[in-house]
């Protein structure tokens, strides 16, 4: 029974507590005086309770005073800003509000820090609808607990734009209905219900007048606003930072929204896996969308709506916009930044665009066609992307001169990322010579400096002889070398002199003046057995010739067409017999004064044929200048030092 008796008593002073923080105008003086009163009605043990309760009872009322009092934080005729609302200054929030009836100044009211339950907020809520506040926000709302169905008055109200952020529900367990009703039925132009882990939203129940809704950081789904036709004036809606998933959803949810314009679906978890899913349930007005930060990637093409103006696929994952899939002929701004595209998009189906963000893609050469394929854009931003300094780029170099700054943000944001030597080079001070880029210009550079090479080879060859001066420059040292080798004196012995020397009459002219002079003059004398100078009386013509071979060291045979077609057959004979030559061809030297065609040589003349056909030969040039080292050549190929010249001179 006491034990009864006291647990009434402590749930009485408990509720008497309450009482005293709520209506805070009692005084502690009043408080004691009523605490008084109510121990007086008991008996004589509660007393002890009392006493015991008393510090408790001290402590909280001082407590609940201090939260009594709201901060004041703006206070002026159109605007009231308060802070710190609790459970136990809601009725005097309330006694307050309901002094601004409609026709009141006050149009703006911000309550902040409220920690109230659901039942005083939407007391609240109902005070304010029928006041003269147009823009009603509230921030940081905690301790929202206690929620059940609550039937609000819709009607006569001023107001405009609801602003709720942070409002954190306490409970676990009610029917989710009883609140997302309370705001979806509101019939206002703006509502706006921010970072406040909100699951879900209701359609309203009747044709809607929200125009503006922003549900921005919460946990919204797909699940929001399927099937709802009763939002037909809302014009933007902004989902950013939910938890959406499917677009296909996305487009089913703006159907019934005949008056959508700007949708914000970013930073959602977007994904579009496209494979023939039907996607085409766009609302027609929509022409402004925002899709940055999901998880997106090409077939993200195939959904989107037929009327966009403003697309943005930014932060996204698209590595190709594919040709051929969207026609989207309203599209005048597209932002595909930080995707991984490799190159600029074709404007196949985009014929209005007029601005193209594609920084911070993967695009190391951007085709330089752009603008040809794109004449509409004003503005491409390109910057920001890992850019391959090599040839090829100079083309989009030449383009931005070109395009007379249609390039956003040139020259800063254009880098060169490869080749390692050139990181961090603007594209601005790239420069590669037109020659090591045009393959065509240097493949004709490379035909004419042949050309031309060739044309001096030719014109060494043709005009200055140059093979001719080499050939004997070359049998020049050749004889110099077997000279050295084979010195002479081991045959010289029986010889007279250093050369016997063979030529048809006709040529006599040329050995005459030209040859014996030449040989027979200067230091180092050469001395020539000529069978007519040395002519041994009684003897063949043959005779004679062996005589003279056989007492030179060398042979010189002045070779011509008339050589070949009068002299030669008496060689032959001599050649027959002996094998000298064949065997030591050192003393033969040939002199070509003039070419042989080869069809004047006879055929039974073997050994002239080979000895023409090895180019052994010396040429006489016809050119004067040439004359000097050919004698000077031919003087080394005699040049033999003979024991017995000084006989022969005497
Ligand atoms: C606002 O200021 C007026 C006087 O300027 C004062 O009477 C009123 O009580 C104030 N309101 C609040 C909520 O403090
Ligand atoms: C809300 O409460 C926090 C912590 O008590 C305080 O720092 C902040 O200034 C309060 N906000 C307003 C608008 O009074
Ligand atoms: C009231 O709030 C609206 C919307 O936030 C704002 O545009 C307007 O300037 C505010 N008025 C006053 C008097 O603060
Ligand atoms: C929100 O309001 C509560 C009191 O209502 C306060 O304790 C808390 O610090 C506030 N939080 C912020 C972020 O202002
Ligand atoms: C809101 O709807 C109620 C009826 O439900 C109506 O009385 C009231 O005038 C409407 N208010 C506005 C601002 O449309």
């Amino acid at each position: 029974m006491t034990l009864n008796t006291s647990f009434l008593r402590n749930v009485f002073l408990y509720k008497c507590l309450f009482a005293l923080t709520f209506w805070n105008h009692v005084s502690l003086s009043v408080e004691d005086e009523l605490f008084t009163s109510v121990s007086n009605n008991f008996q004589e043990d509660v007393s002890k309770q009392k006493i015991m309760s008393l510090p408790l009872l001290y402590t909280k009322s001082y407590q609940s005073k201090a939260n009594v009092d709201w901060v004041v934080i703006q206070n002026t005729t159109e605007s009231l800003s308060l802070s710190e609302i609790t459970d136990h200054n809601v009725k005097k929030l309330i006694a307050l509000l309901s002094n601004f009836r409609q026709g009141s100044r006050l149009t703006n009211l911000t309550l902040t820090n409220m920690s109230v339950g659901w039942n005083n907020l939407m007391e609240i809520f109902q005070t304010i609808w029928h006041t003269s506040v147009e823009y009603f926000n509230t921030n940081n709302v905690t301790q929202l607990s206690d929620v059940e169905s609550y039937d609000f008055d819709y009607s006569g109200t001023s107001m405009k734009a609801l602003t709720m952020k942070k409002i954190a529900i306490t409970d676990m367990y009610f029917t989710q209905d009883d609140l997302y009703k309370i705001f979806a039925n509101m019939n206002i132009t703006d509502m706006t219900i921010a970072d406040s882990e909100m699951i879900h939203m209701l359609c309203p129940s009747d044709k809607s007048s929200f125009r503006y809704l922003n549900f921005q950081k919460n946990d919204l789904t797909d699940f929001l606003f399927q099937k709802c036709d009763n939002l037909l004036q809302l014009e933007t809606l902004i989902l950013q930072k939910n938890k959406f998933e499917s677009l296909r959803k996305v487009s089913f949810m703006t159907s019934g929204m005949k008056s959508l314009k700007y949708l914000d679906m970013s930073n959602n978890l977007l994904r579009h896996d496209g494979a023939d899913v039907p996607c085409q349930w766009w609302a027609e007005s929509l022409a402004e969308l925002d899709l940055s930060s999901n998880q997106l990637v090409d077939a993200v093409f195939e959904c989107l709506p037929v009327n966009v103006k403003k697309l943005s696929l930014q932060n996204n994952q698209i590595s190709n916009v594919p040709s051929g899939v969207a026609e989207l002929k309203s599209l005048e701004e597209l932002n595909l930044a930080s995707n991984r595209l490799a190159d600029l998009p074709g404007c196949s189906g985009f014929t209005s665009l007029q601005f193209l963000n594609i920084e911070m893609n993967l695009i190391f050469t951007p085709s330089a066609d752009f603008f040809q394929s794109c004449p509409r854009v004003r503005e491409l931003q390109a910057g920001h992307n890992p850019f391959k300094c090599s040839c090829e780029l100079q083309a989009f170099i030449r383009l931005e001169r070109r395009s007379g700054g249609k390039l956003f943000g040139w020259p800063a944001a254009y880098v060169c990322e490869y080749p390692e030597g050139l990181r961090g080079t603007e594209l601005k001070d790239f420069h590669l010579s037109l020659l090591a880029c045009n393959t065509t210009l240097l493949l004709v550079t490379a035909l004419l400096l042949t050309l031309l090479l060739v044309a001096a080879v030719a014109f060494l060859c043709i005009y200055l002889d140059v093979p001719w001066y080499v050939r004997m420059t070359w049998q020049w040292t050749q004889t110099k070398r077997r000279a050295w080798h084979n010195p002479a004196g081991d045959q010289g012995a029986m010889l007279q002199f250093h050369a016997f020397i063979s030529y048809s009459e006709r040529d006599s002219l040329w050995v005459k003046n030209e040859l014996i002079p030449n040989l027979e003059r200067g230091e180092g004398c050469v001395q020539l057995c000529q069978h007519e100078r040395n002519f041994i009386p009684g003897k063949s013509i043959v005779e004679n010739i062996i005589n003279c071979i056989e007492k030179s060291y060398k042979s010189i045979f002045v070779l011509s067409p008339n050589f070949v077609q009068s002299e030669w057959c008496h060689y032959e004979l001599y050649f027959a017999h002996h094998k000298l030559f064949s065997e030591n061809s050192n003393s033969l030297i040939l002199i070509l004064l003039e070419p042989i065609p080869p069809y004047l040589i006879p055929a039974r003349y073997h050994k002239l044929k080979a000895l023409m056909a090895k180019r052994t030969y010396m040429e006489w040039p016809k050119e004067r200048s040439k004359h000097a080292l050919f004698w000077a050549n031919l003087r080394a190929a005699i040049n033999i030092n003979l024991p017995i010249s000084s006989e022969v001179n005497e």
